[in-house]
């Protein structure tokens, strides 16, 4: 049980994009460091090919984590399968393919590790990306393992994510420039059926804390990879800290 007599949603450490600090973001390989370290959830990011299909990459372009050139949107799938998404974070990881969200959830299921699916659209495709998310995880993740978390920072694929999929839980991401205070994140939230908040954790003070839990939202945020900052959040009611470095911020929460 949270501190607030809630069962939780998702536990205290979950991986950022995997365990982004260990391993390449948004790959197999940074599913497995993730359980490696103890995680028993991760955060990765879903985004769609030319041909609609679903994919892990946090940036809208692949040159940043592949040897893809381009927006995601502009690539077709059989192309974006030829990636290699390891070699830019460390030659150990050279071959490590651009994975598919079927890959992934299947990799996921294969560890035990619980999911927090960001729906990260290229511009113009969020309820798109939403819906066929939604679909793939109906169809495949299984009825013994806690639904996935649906995450965004786009309001529209909540809403869309809402409407095709109101069974699973929706988090509502925050990042700084959200103009108003807790209350309205709560409001906004309740709007969207959101079982949870993710603000940006420099937004998160005891107030804040308060009002979103009190409300009955479980409290996530991102990314904190400083131990002292993740007890000083847990100690003001945060739920969960979402983490590139889940071996460093489980050993600080435990100690
Ligand atoms: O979901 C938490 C976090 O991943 C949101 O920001 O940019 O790392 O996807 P970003
Ligand atoms: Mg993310």
């Amino acid at each position: 049980m949270t501190a607030s007599g809630r069962p939780p949603l998702m536990p205290q450490v979950v991986g950022h994009r995997g365990a982004a600090a260990v391993a390449p973001e948004n790959t197999l390989a940074g599913f497995r460091a993730a359980a490696e370290c103890g995680a028993r959830w991760i955060e990765v990011d879903v985004a769609l090919t030319a041909d609609g299909v679903p994919v892990l990459l946090h940036d809208e372009t692949l040159d940043r984590t592949s040897t893809g050139k381009g927006s995601i949107a502009a690539m077709r799938a059989a192309d974006a399968a030829r990636l290699d998404a390891g070699s830019w974070f460390s030659p150990r990881f050279a071959g490590e393919p651009l994975p598919t969200l079927e890959a992934a959830l299947a990799e996921a299921v294969r560890l035990d590790l619980g999911l927090n699916l960001e729906i990260k659209p290229t511009p113009g495709r969020a309820r798109e990306t939403a819906r066929v998310t939604c679909a793939m995880v109906r169809r495949l993740w299984p009825a013994r393992m806690a639904r996935p978390v649906l995450s965004s920072f786009q309001i529209d694929a909540l809403e869309e994510a809402l409407s095709v999929a109101a069974e699973l839980p929706r988090g509502l991401l925050l990042e700084q420039d959200w103009p108003g205070d807790a209350a309205s994140w709560a409001k906004e939230a309740r709007r969207l059926g959101c079982a949870s908040i993710h603000p940006q954790h420099r937004m998160v003070d005891a107030a804040a804390a308060r009002t979103v839990t009190g409300d009955g939202f479980a409290l996530a945020v991102y990314t904190v990879n400083d131990g002292a900052r993740a007890r000083e959040l847990v100690a003001l009611g945060v739920d969960t800290v979402i983490t590139d470095k889940p071996d460093a911020i489980l050993a600080a929460l435990a100690a």
